[in-house]
């Protein structure tokens, strides 16, 4: 079963769209959403500041974090279309190693919005990231994703993945006998394990925050059809734009700073001129063979456990 990026985009439209409209503003997100269209969106995608004192937070209070996501929520939902989504990625806000689940805030604001629901509480899992010693290393993330509506797109053969035991049979009733999986592969589950953008991650760039393109793409191919509306308020290095472009879809997102802009556009240009500059959704996460010096065992190590 062929479940490469290439196969998907093909059904969904052309590998390298020639040119879907993608729009990249240099604007504030509040001005920006108030301009959008009511009812005009198909996804909404992105993954806000978290107030921790970034280069591009103008706060590192849990408290602005609350009161900016209260002027967003009418916003987000005004833009939505009647069957539209939300998607919103958010991690921990965590200050002198006390943490606030960020989800739980959003969750608690979004779910007050007339229309709103929620349909999963997505995990993503990753390998790499600061070594806590006073409590456990955090490696994951979540994406809360909420619809308008309940006749919602939702599109699960997109985005199937290969079963562990394709070959299983029925072993009981009138199937006894039958493959009982689904040919095209089974659900991916609301636990994603995706490698987190670092250093020598293909898709890195100068913006300290991004989050990989194969996490966009498959809210992209599950949650809208080719041709229709994605939208990042906070958009950052332009990685939903990426997995907008690569799907086929049209694209509108903004950021405040202007270099991060520049980055988005270069990114978006290096897509339309068909280079492969994201990590593809189906590359398997990377498994130290045991033979390379780093992933041996010092045999000091041994000693000393
Ligand atoms: C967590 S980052 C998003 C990163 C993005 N998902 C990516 O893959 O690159 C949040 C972004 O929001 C931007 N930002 C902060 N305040 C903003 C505002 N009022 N309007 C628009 N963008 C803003 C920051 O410049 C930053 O790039």
């Amino acid at each position: 079963m062929d479940h490469s990026l290439s196969s998907q985009a093909r059904k969904s439209g052309d590998r390298y769209p020639r040119k879907p409209a993608i729009r990249l503003e240099l604007q504030d997100a509040f001005v920006f959403l108030s301009e959008l269209k009511p009812g005009s969106v198909d996804l909404i995608v992105s993954s806000p500041p978290y107030c921790m004192g970034r280069e591009y937070d103008t706060s590192g209070r849990v408290e602005d974090f609350i009161a900016d996501h209260e002027k967003l929520a009418p916003l987000l939902v005004n833009a939505l279309k009647a069957r539209g989504s939300l998607c919103w990625q958010v991690g921990h806000h965590v200050r002198s190693g006390v943490v606030v689940p960020l989800d739980a805030v959003v969750y608690q604001i979004f779910s007050r919005q007339p229309g709103l629901s929620l349909r999963n509480r997505i995990i993503w899992t990753f390998g790499h990231g600061v070594h806590a010693s006073r409590r456990f290393s955090g490696r994951h993330e979540t994406i809360l994703w909420f619809t308008k509506g309940e006749n919602y797109e939702f599109n699960l053969d997109a985005v199937r993945i290969p079963q562990k035991y394709p070959g299983k049979r029925y072993y009981k009733g009138p199937n006894k006998g039958d493959f009982s999986g689904n040919p095209l592969g089974k659900n991916p589950s609301d636990v994603w394990e995706i490698p987190n953008v670092k250093s020598r991650h293909v898709e890195k760039t100068d913006h300290p925050c991004q989050f990989p393109v194969a996490l966009v793409q498959r809210l992209v191919r599950a949650l809208t059809k080719p041709g229709e509306l994605v939208v990042d308020p906070f958009m950052g290095s332009g990685s939903s734009a990426v997995a907008a472009a690569l799907e086929a879809r049209r694209f509108s997102g903004c950021d405040i700073k202007k270099e991060y802009i520049t980055i988005a556009r270069t990114r978006v240009a290096a897509i339309e001129a068909g280079k492969e500059v994201y990590r593809p959704a189906d590359r398997p996460i990377y498994q130290p063979s045991g033979r390379d010096a780093v992933s041996k065992r010092p045999p000091h190590f041994t000693s000393l456990r």
